[in-house]
C-alpha cells in the first residue's frame, strides 16, 4: 500500500442507495469546512438516490449498472476505467453494496477507504447493527478504514463510538451510529486530503 504523502484534493464517492453519508461529505464541502473536490458519484445501482443528491450539487454521474453486465468480470473492468478517468485522488465507498475486487484495490493502493457501520474488526460484513445486537454489546459504532483485498479489514483511520441502549432495535441504533458516520467519514477524508495519514505496517498514525 501507497504512503500517503502529499495533499490530494479531489475524491470520487461509490454509493449504492440512499446516500446520506454521500451528503455529508457535500455538506462539509459547502460550509467549507472540507476543502476538496468531489469529481464523480459512480453507482452500480440506476435507482439510487445518491444520483438526486449529485445532480442537486452538480456532481458529474457515472452510472456502472452491475445487472446489465454479463459478468462480475466485465462489470469490474469497466468500473476500473470509469474509475481511472475521474482522476480523483482518492475513492470513498459510501454505502457501496459490492465487494470490490481484488484487481481494482491492487489498481488504487491506499487510495480507497470505506465507511462500516460497526466497530471493526467486531461484526464485518452485512447488517453490522443487526449483528452488534445479536451479540448483545454496550457500545456500537463505526470505522472508517482502508480498502485491503479482505473485506472491512484494511488499516483503520477512525472510529467512532455509540451507546447501545436497552430498548435499542435495529432501527435505533442504525440511526444512532449514522449520525457518528457523518462525522466520521468527512473527518477521514480530510486528513487524507491533507496528506496526514501515514501507515506504519496496519496502523494508521495521524501525522
Ligand atoms: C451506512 O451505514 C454505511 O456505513 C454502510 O452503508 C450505509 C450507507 O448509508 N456501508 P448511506 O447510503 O450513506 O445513507
Amino acid at each position: 500500500m501507497n504512503q500517503p504523502s502529499t495533499i490530494r484534493s479531489s475524491f470520487a464517492v461509490l454509493a449504492s442507495g440512499r446516500g446520506s453519508n454521500f451528503q455529508a461529505l457535500l455538506d462539509r464541502m459547502a460550509d467549507t469546512s472540507l476543502p476538496v473536490r468531489c469529481t464523480r458519484l459512480i453507482t452500480d445501482n440506476p435507482g439510487a438516490y445518491a444520483i438526486k443528491r449529485a445532480e442537486f450539487a452538480a456532481v458529474p454521474v457515472s452510472i456502472v449498472p452491475y445487472g446489465e453486465f454479463p459478468s462480475r468480470a466485465e462489470y469490474e473492468q469497466v468500473l476500473a476505467t470509469v474509475m481511472a478517468q475521474t482522476g480523483a485522488d482518492l475513492f470513498v465507498l459510501a454505502g457501496y453494496m459490492r465487494i470490490l475486487g481484488a484487481g481494482i484495490v491492487r489498481q488504487f493502493p491506499g487510495r480507497i477507504i470505506n465507511i462500516h457501520p460497526a466497530l471493526l474488526p467486531s461484526f464485518p460484513g452485512l447488517h453490522a447493527q443487526r449483528q452488534a445486537l445479536a451479540h448483545g454489546v454496550k457500545v456500537a459504532g463505526c470505522t472508517v478504514h482502508f480498502v485491503t483485498e479482505e473485506m472491512d479489514a484494511g488499516p483503520i483511520i477512525l472510529q467512532r463510538c455509540v451507546p447501545v441502549l436497552d430498548g435499542d432495535d435495529e432501527e435505533t441504533l442504525t440511526e444512532r451510529i449514522l449520525v457518528e458516520e457523518h462525522i466520521c467519514l468527512p473527518e477521514a477524508v480530510r486528513l487524507f486530503c491533507e496528506g496526514r495519514l501515514r501507515l506504519e505496517g496496519r496502523k494508521v498514525i495521524q501525522t
